[in-house]
This record gives structure tokens, C-alpha cells and sequence, in this order.
């Protein structure tokens, strides 16, 4: 952990979860600080686990924010992540924003090509989560047309007994289970929007 103390304000504020809250970096536009709620409850340091464990079996993170330590602010000590910003400089919007909003189809395609590429990802490299939700990931835009989808938040092992973190046939199993569940959750609430709906069933009819 660097000794320089961060000092962060209101207009660092990025969003916040269920479980965390997030800010901007004040020194590096490429990274956000996470801090748990409930300080006591370790949220990130069990995700942070998850991490150094895939970090050691030389996994590359370009579909999942990267995790870089921690830090010392104002308001305690903090989690430093990778923050996903667009070709023109903005912070990269969730999934569900597009999900929601987007009308531009060829756009769509894209989004939901980057998803298909981070299930295959999550699905090869064992990457085990506890929840996949659609605010949990980002469409970064890196041109006008073309972007990645990233994940920000959910890695872990809920399960059990938590033979997923030593057997890579069992992790595979629980990361397709997840995203089998994920599918079939966002084609009941896209109903009413079958552009999303529709892209929804091709990716929940794809298997490995
Ligand atoms: N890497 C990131 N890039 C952009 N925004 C982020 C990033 N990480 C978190 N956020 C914002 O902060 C919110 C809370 O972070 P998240 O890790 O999802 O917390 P929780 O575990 O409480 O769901 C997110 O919903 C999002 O708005
Ligand atoms: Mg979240």
C-alpha cells in the first residue's frame, strides 16, 4: 500500500451497489477505489482473494477490471480497480443501460458479441462468480462502432463447499450454471423488448 494519503470528495462519486460504493481515482483517470459499507462484513477482501488466485494461475484480466491493491484516503483504507472509460474519454456505461435504452441494433450486436466473448472467458478460465447481473458489467466503447464488455463486480464462490476453487471441471460447471440462470432472468425481464429478448435466447441457446 502506497504511504500518500487520497483525499477524496463528492464530485469523485461514481455509483454504488448493494454492498459498495465507488469512487473516481483523484490521480489516475484509469482507476476507481472501492470501499465496503459494511466495514466489517470484508466484502472485497474475499473478491480480492479470488483475484491473486487467478492472478497466480497467470490469467489475463482485460475482460475483468484488473485489481490494483490498496489504498490509504480520507475516508479509510480503500480497494484500487480498473475503471473502463470510452474512445472519448467518458466512463464506460453499465449493460443495462444499453440493455434499456439502446435502439441502434448494429450497437446491440456488438454488446452482445462482448458478452458471448466474457462467458467463453469466464467458462476456459474456471472464473467463478457469485452473481451475474447486468449492472455489473460495462460496455466500453473503444471506436464508434465496436466495444468490449467488462465485468466490474461478482467474482467469487457462493457454493457450498466451494470445490470450484480447486477443480477446474467443477469451477466450469458453476460459471455455466450462473450464466444459464443470468440468461434465463434477463429474457423474462426483456420480454417486452425483443431486440434484447431475442439476442438474449440466441446467447442462452450457445453452448460449450
Ligand atoms: N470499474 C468500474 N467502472 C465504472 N463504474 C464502476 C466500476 N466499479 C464500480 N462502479 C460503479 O460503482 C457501483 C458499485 O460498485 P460494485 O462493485 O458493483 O458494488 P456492489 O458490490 O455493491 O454491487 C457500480 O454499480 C457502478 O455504478
Ligand atoms: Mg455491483
Amino acid at each position: 500500500m502506497s504511504e500518500k494519503r487520497l483525499e477524496l470528495h463528492d464530485g469523485h462519486y461514481l455509483g454504488k451497489g448493494s454492498k459498495r460504493i465507488c469512487y473516481r481515482h483523484p490521480d489516475d483517470d484509469l482507476k476507481c477505489i472501492k470501499f465496503d459499507l459494511n466495514r466489517r462484513r470484508r466484502f472485497t477482501a474475499e473478491e480480492v482473494r479470488h483475484y491473486n488466485r487467478y492472478a497466480r494461475k497467470g490469467i489475463v484480466f482485460d475482460v475483468i477490471a484488473p485489481y490494483h491493491g490498496e489504498v490509504r484516503t480520507n475516508s479509510g483504507t480503500g480497494y484500487v480497480f480498473g475503471l473502463a472509460r470510452d474512445f472519448n474519454g467518458e466512463v464506460s456505461q453499465s449493460v443495462s443501460h444499453y440493455l434499456k435504452s439502446c435502439q441502434d441494433e448494429a450497437l446491440l450486436d456488438d454488446l452482445f458479441a462482448g458478452m458471448v466473448h466474457l462467458k467463453y472467458y469466464m467458462i476456459s478460465n474456471g472464473i467463478t462468480l457469485t452473481l451475474l447481473e447486468d449492472h455489473n458489467m460495462v460496455y466500453q466503447r473503444v471506436d464508434q462502432s465496436t466495444g468490449k464488455v467488462i465485468l466490474i463486480d461478482g467474482i467469487g464462490n457462493n457454493q457450498f463447499f466451494p470445490l470450484a476453487d480447486f477443480l477446474m471441471f467443477h469451477a466450469r460447471r458453476v460459471v455455466r450454471r450462473k450464466w444459464f440462470k443470468f440468461e434465463r432472468n434477463m429474457m423474462r425481464v426483456y420480454k417486452p423488448r425483443p431486440p434484447v429478448f431475442r439476442r438474449f435466447m440466441v446467447l442462452h441457446e450457445k453452448t460449450t
